[in-house]
């Protein structure tokens, strides 16, 4: 696999709602094509997106019961992969199904959220990144869109402060006034690291709507994962959003929005076009980024409103480094303050 993409950890690929029974659905993780479907039964599978009869995507076919059909002569393959039928043969006997067989990859659903397995063995025994307050139900609204830049790129526009006056100006978000200080203290998490608990920012209309004096806690993990979780007396908003490597050029982002507040379900079509909007404006931040990144100039990251950035390719290196020797992943980094003026 290429370097750029880390193995031994889940990839983001999709909310459930996305993959509905008997559905078939494309995506591209780290270069893989992948099939992803739901059986009549509800059970969720990846597998290589390609026949291995003559490599049509098996995402052109079905799903008939427990095993998806390929569209072009009808070969039949169970969710583990393996080839259960080949309708055209006047002799069954004539060839062994048990030797032809698919890719298949290791898949978690909890949450409302299809996870991906990328690397040795299932990866049963860790668990992805778990969504706080939300027991077991799917997010509210979620969106999907893609963004034209590599996995790094996109990570470290989602965690960078510094663009949000630029990019994301809007009437619902937070008044055009000057810039304030901004002072946080982060740690380091399981796989990134966290900005602990603050009040919620006074200049975003968004926060009041939750009611009391919500607080904030945001947190980024490794391979691109960043929760955002808001939080007053009872009430709680949480956002998730995740960047998965499409190739190295391209990286699949899905934001996802959960809520206790009941009445909030009413507002879902405004949420949804917020979000949209949000999202929106990073994208066509990101197809300006790529204009320039074709004459691949030289880069630099600056001082304390970049140096999210700087952990974030310092964990992924450490990560990359520990898959190389097998020793266990040791995050390096230490409990910092920083600043900035957004
Ligand atoms: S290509 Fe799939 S059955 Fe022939
Ligand atoms: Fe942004």
């Amino acid at each position: 696999m290429d370097r750029s993409f880390l193995t031994n950890i889940w990839y983001f690929a999709s909310a459930s709602s996305s993959i509905k029974t008997g559905q078939l659905i494309h995506r591209q993780i780290c270069k893989h094509p992948m099939v992803l479907g739901r059986t009549q039964s509800g059970k969720v599978f990846a597998l290589q997106d390609n026949c291995p009869h003559r490599g049509i995507p098996l995402s052109e076919g079905k799903i008939i019961g427990e095993e998806v059909q390929c569209c072009y002569h009808g070969w039949s393959f169970s969710t583990n992969g393996l080839c259960t039928s080949i309708p055209s043969l006047a002799d069954k006997t004539e060839i062994d199904l048990s030797k032809i067989s698919v890719r298949t990859y290791p898949i978690k659903e909890y949450q409302g959220l299809i996870w991906v397995w990328l690397g040795d063995g299932d990866g049963q025994n860790v668990d992805p990144p778990t969504v706080p307050e939300v027991e077991n139900h799917g997010p509210q609204v979620s969106h999907v869109l893609e963004f034209p830049v590599n996995i790094d790129h996109a990570v470290v526009g989602l965690i960078d402060p510094a663009h949000t006056p630029h990019v994301h100006e809007s009437w619902f978000w937070r008044k055009p006034s000057g810039r304030t200080k901004k002072e946080k203290k982060f740690k380091p998490s399981q796989l990134g690291f966290e900005m602990l608990p603050h009040l919620a920012s006074k200049n975003s209309k968004i926060y009041r709507l939750i009611g009391g004096a919500p607080e904030v806690r945001i947190w980024f993990a490794l391979p691109g994962i960043r929760i955002e979780q808001i939080k007053a007396g009872k009430n709680f908003y949480c956002g998730m959003t995740a960047c998965t490597p499409i190739n190295e050029n391209n990286t699949l982002t899905t934001h996802m929005m959960w809520w206790s507040m009941k009445w909030a379900n009413f507002l879902k079509p405004v949420v949804r076009h917020f979000a949209r909007t949000f999202l929106k404006q990073d994208q066509t931040a990101f197809m300006k980024q790529s204009k320039g990144l074709q004459w691949h100039p030289p880069l630099r990251l600056a001082g304390q409103p970049d140096q999210q950035a700087k952990w974030y390719f310092r964990i992924k290196n450490e990560w990359a480094r520990t898959e190389d020797d097998g020793k266990e992943f040791k995050n390096p980094l230490k409990e910092t303050t920083l600043e900035w003026r957004t």
